[in-house]
């Protein structure tokens, strides 16, 4: 079988949902997870959806004696490598945490997997490499110059897969910048459940919308956007799962490295969004708006003709159906996975 693929984080949400995705294509996920911000009980949730429990394995993408051992016990025939940290804030206070997750991750699996000679890797990467950008829509020939520690980490690990498949041109490598992910799977069995204090728009909206919260703060109404709040290009979980696969499948045409965004190339601002989300709820979303946020872009969407042209990918899903299939998932799952209410 040359069909299994590891999928390091393959619990959190991104990984999660491209493990549905990996499956309706005709391949096996193999999750490696460390569970640092994630639930065992997204395993059960996957089995319903795909009718299959994954495999899955605890352990940490740094541990190099594990992973050859996974590599030496399975037939692997590609890698997405999704586990990492992805709090900007976080990042800042502690960047060693960061650095350590994020680009020792990644340096150990490029070894492991040298080591095993499977040589087909799929990186997440982010928008935030790009940094405050110059225009939109964002080519990916933008200049990169992130502006925090978790972006650096990124982009480090952009360069370093960069180089090994400069110096061993029989890699197949992916970069993929993820614009903002945000919905969930149509049938609200997974989805993002932030631990913590989330600070991403969607899922505070939801969280407003659900009740959990009074109201939604709105950084900012002075931008210079059409209602002045803050315009992003949010990108559907599923869409972004099935551009793995359209990844994964240019992979097997053949060598070489593609650094691609994962976007729709549209952009909706702050206000788009709640209107949009009380549509698709039926509820108010009562906001306030207060101060900018410290070191938010004003504006920004991605250019996503490269990815359409190379993978034969585009985003399908609207906001619309983001908003909808959050608030399903939110709905049936108000604690997260610790809901038993949609199984
Ligand atoms: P997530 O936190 O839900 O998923 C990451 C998963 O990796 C979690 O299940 C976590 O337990 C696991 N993990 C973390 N460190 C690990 C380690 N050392 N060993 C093993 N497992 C580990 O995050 P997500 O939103 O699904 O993001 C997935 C990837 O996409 C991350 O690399 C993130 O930086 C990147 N990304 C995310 C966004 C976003 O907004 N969600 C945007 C751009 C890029
Ligand atoms: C954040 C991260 C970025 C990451 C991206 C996608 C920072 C500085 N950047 O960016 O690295 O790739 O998420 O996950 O954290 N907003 C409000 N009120 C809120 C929360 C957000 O008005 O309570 C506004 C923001 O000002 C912004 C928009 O909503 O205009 C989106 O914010 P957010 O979801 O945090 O995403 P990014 O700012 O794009």
């Amino acid at each position: 079988m040359d069909n299994l693929i590891l999928v390091t984080g393959g619990a959190g949400f991104i990984g999660s949902h491209t493990c549905v995705a990996l499956s309706a294509a005709g391949y096996r996920p193999l999750i490696l997870d460390n569970l640092n911000n994630s639930d065992v009980r997204v395993l059960e949730r996957l089995a319903k959806i795909t009718g299959r429990p994954p495999s899955f394995i605890k352990g940490d993408v740094r541990d190099r004696t594990l992973l050859d051992r996974i590599f030496r016990e399975h037939n692997i025939s590609g890698v997405m490598h999704f586990a990492g940290l992805k709090a900007v804030g976080d990042s800042v206070t502690d960047p060693i945490l960061y650095y350590g997750n994020n680009v020792t991750g990644a340096l150990v699996l490029a070894e492991a997997m040298q080591a095993a000679a499977v040589k087909t890797l799929i990186f997440s990467s982010s928008a935030t490499v790009y940094g405050t950008p110059e225009r939109s829509p964002i080519p990916e020939s933008a200049p990169c110059r992130p502006a925090n520690p978790y972006g650096r980490s990124k982009r480090m690990v952009e360069q370093m897969l960069a180089d090994l498949q400069h110096s061993q041109p029989d890699w197949r490598i992916s970069l993929l910048r993820y614009f903002n992910p945000v919905g969930a799977h149509q049938s609200g069995l997974i989805g993002e459940h932030p631990l913590g204090n989330p600070n991403n728009l969607m899922p505070l909206v939801s969280q407003v919308a659900v009740g959990v919260r009074d109201q939604l703060a709105v950084h900012g109404n002075d931008y210079p956007t059409h209602d002045g709040t803050g315009i992003r290009d949010y990108v559907h979980v599923m869409d972004l799962a099935e551009g793995h696969v359209a990844a994964l499948r240019h992979a097997a045409s053949g060598p070489g490295l593609v650094t691609l965004n994962l976007s729709t190339g549209q952009g909706a601002s702050v206000l788009d969004v709640v209107k949009a989300f009380e549509r698709a709820s039926g509820q108010r979303i009562a906001y306030e708006v207060g101060p900018r946020r410290p070191g938010d872009v004003a504006a920004y969407w991605g250019d996503p003709s490269l990815a359409q042209v190379t993978l034969g990918w585009r985003a399908r899903r609207g906001m619309d159906q983001m908003c909808a299939d959050t608030w399903r998932w939110q709905q049936q799952n108000p604690q997260g996975y610790e809901s038993d209410g949609a199984l």
